[in-house]
């Protein structure tokens, strides 16, 4: 058996009528900017987060710029962030003329709330959750720590599509919430795409205009801005996969649950950190495993593909060096980054291959 980590044509040839129906819909019309169908992506998009806006954008990367940048972030201002993400996180941080400030994470790969107050100060004007591998970070408490210094908060959801916690949805408390829909993502288009949500008018507008050339309306540019549209093309794709999502993230949870009861008694091995009241989407499975290296060869030896998702944690890339941080400033994310490794997760992956991939981890354990 040959498992892959993801596998996008599985998913493609399951609702493949309907998907070349949509795309074919598009060159008919011939129309590949704007129109109709970015329209209704972002309607139901948003009414599935349960918000009053949907931006669509080009790509998850930008959806993070747009926000932190209409949001009035830049030169002089500080954003505090989770030590392990994306670059993107950070990158669009420092796009703005802001200065990107790491916390620690805890054992859930989160940001660890008790240490985002101590790294508040006057300069700081906004935080940056991230909602890693699909678990949503404690926004309950986000939310309180931004209320008392008037700070502003925008979600990195772009591995967290329907995720909940403690009751509360992506994009709910929050000024905004962006996501990916990079092909692997649990909503995926079929290229770059990525949106923005939000209940706040003013800056749906404003984030609209700045993403299509500083206009609202054809000729009249108001600002200068970018040019990041999601493609009519895209939002078709999209479109007929989100009827799909809810489905497929309980296929993901389903596989969790599978990997949970098979690997629970593994003691080399810690699964992922629930906490409660949380309902992940799974977007990656991330175990943390004591012989990391020497696990992922024995699977890619038996032909089990996994990942690492991120081998450095964003204080220590290259491009963070001017910063000079120290490994014991974020000891969980450096001591976790030779440990974690994610298993393959993907909603179309059957029951044997999980098996597989559960009975090979405990060869590996009953043989080390
Ligand atoms: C946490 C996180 N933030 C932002 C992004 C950026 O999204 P995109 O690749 O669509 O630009 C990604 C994509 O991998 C991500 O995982």
């Amino acid at each position: 058996m040959k498992i892959p980590f993801v596998d996008l044509q599985r998913q493609y040839q399951q609702h493949k009528t309907e998907i070349d129906q949509a795309i074919h819909e598009v060159l008919d019309q011939s129309n590949y900017i704007g129109g109709a169908k970015i329209q209704s992506f972002e309607e139901q998009f948003a009414m599935q987060c349960g918000t009053k806006h949907c931006i669509g954008v080009a790509n998850g990367t930008d959806a993070l710029y747009i926000t932190l940048k209409m949001l009035g972030i830049g030169e002089g201002d500080e954003v505090i962030t989770s030590a392990c993400s994306w670059i993107a996180t950070c990158e669009t941080i420092s796009q703005t003329g802001a200065k990107p400030v790491f916390v620690d994470i805890g054992q859930d790969y989160l940001i660890d709330v008790e240490q985002i107050e101590s790294n508040i100060n006057s300069s700081t004007k906004a935080i940056v959750p991230v909602h890693l591998y699909g678990q949503m970070a404690d926004m309950d408490i986000i939310k309180k720590i931004a209320d008392k210094h008037d700070l502003i908060v925008v979600e990195d959801s772009a591995q967290a599509h329907l995720a909940d916690r403690d009751g509360l949805s992506v994009g709910a408390v929050s000024h905004a919430a962006t996501f990916s829909f990079y092909p692997g993502k649990n909503l995926g288009a079929y290229g770059d795409a990525g949106g923005i949500v939000t209940n706040d008018d003013q800056l749906a507008e404003k984030c609209r205009q700045f993403a299509n050339h500083g206009q609202l309306v054809k000729h009249q540019h108001k600002i200068e801005g970018i040019n990041s549209r999601l493609d009519t093309i895209q939002a078709a794709v999209l479109s007929v996969k989100l009827k799909y999502l809810l489905e497929w993230t309980s296929q993901r949870r389903n596989i969790a649950t599978h990997y949970g009861e098979a690997l629970k008694a593994i003691s080399s091995l810690r699964l992922p950190k629930i906490n409660t009241n949380s309902n992940p989407v799974y977007h990656l499975y991330v175990v943390s495993a004591e012989n990391r290296e020497e696990l992922q060869e024995y699977l890619k030896s038996h032909n089990i593909s996994t990942a690492i998702h991120y081998p450095t944690p964003l204080p220590f890339l290259e491009c963070y060096q001017y910063m000079s941080h120290k490994k014991e400033e974020f000891p969980i994310a450096h001591e976790e980054s030779s440990k974690i490794l994610s298993l393959p997760i993907f909603p179309e992956m059957s029951t044997e291959e999980v098996s597989y991939v559960c009975e090979h981890i405990k060869h590996f354990h009953d043989s080390h």
